[in-house]
């Protein structure tokens, strides 16, 4: 689905985004949350027009940045933000579940996978394909993955401010953001949230991170739950 529901308004995706959710702020705080190591494999999934790879890529140009889309308009958006700013990263065209299985993430790990905007735009099923593939792809002994998207919402005055994203994206797919039920959906793909250090109030709701590990791995990892 593309991200403003049709591809004709995929060149605006910035600007709304940037316009009607302060995302300079917010976007700072994601990445500081992230804050990058050198060597790093980092793996952004859902990374549509590559602002955060870029930001990350910019915080520390030793990082390995991965970002992977199945939309090509967005992906050539990205290839140009990442030309322009000087920074290298890889991006990889398709559905991460795809590429984790035959495609180009086949059989590597990452130690930190990302992910903002995306969930919200995937059915229940399709959000669980992605958690377990998000998963797999994890490595073991200290990764984490970081999930901005929207939060919980249980006054009904902050559903109705809500209600122009879930007119545009779907009331099945935003369901588990207003029932709060993300850190749910990733206990049962198999991760344990360990912090939940950030929400943001927008004018269409609250945007939250989750920050979780592989419940195999038994090592929480140093940098959860700093911001
Ligand atoms: C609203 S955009 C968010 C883009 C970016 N992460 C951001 O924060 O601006 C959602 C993106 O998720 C991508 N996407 C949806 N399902 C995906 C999947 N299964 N694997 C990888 N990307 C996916 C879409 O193509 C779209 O570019």
């Amino acid at each position: 689905m593309p991200a403003l529901g049709y591809h004709r308004l995929t060149a605006l995706y910035d600007r709304v985004v940037a316009v009607t959710m302060r995302e300079a702020t917010w976007r700072a705080e994601f990445v500081a949350i992230v804050a990058p190591g050198a060597g790093e494999r980092i793996l952004d999934m859902g990374c549509g027009t590559g602002t955060l790879v870029v930001a990350l890529a910019q915080v520390e140009p030793c990082a390995q940045i991965t970002g992977i889309d199945p939309d090509d308009a967005m992906l050539a958006v990205a290839r140009q933000r990442a030309t322009a700013a000087g920074v290298t990263i890889e991006l990889v065209s398709g559905l991460a579940q795809a590429a984790a299985l035959t495609g180009a993430l086949a059989g590597r790990r990452f130690d930190t996978i990302v992910s903002s905007l995306v969930f919200h735009h995937l059915d229940e099923e399709t959000k669980r394909a992605v958690l377990e593939t998000m998963h797999g792809l994890l490595e073991r002994r200290h990764g984490r993955v970081i999930i901005l998207d929207w939060g919980a919402m249980p006054r009904i005055l902050t559903r109705l401010r809500f209600l122009p994203v879930r007119l545009l994206d779907g009331f099945d797919n935003t369901r588990a953001n207003v029932e709060g039920r993300m850190p749910q959906l990733l206990a049962e793909a198999g991760f344990r949230v360990v912090a939940t250090p950030w929400t943001f109030e927008t004018a269409f709701g609250p945007l939250a991170t989750w920050v979780a590990e592989a419940n195999d791995t038994g090592a929480a990892s140093d940098k959860s739950g700093e911001v």
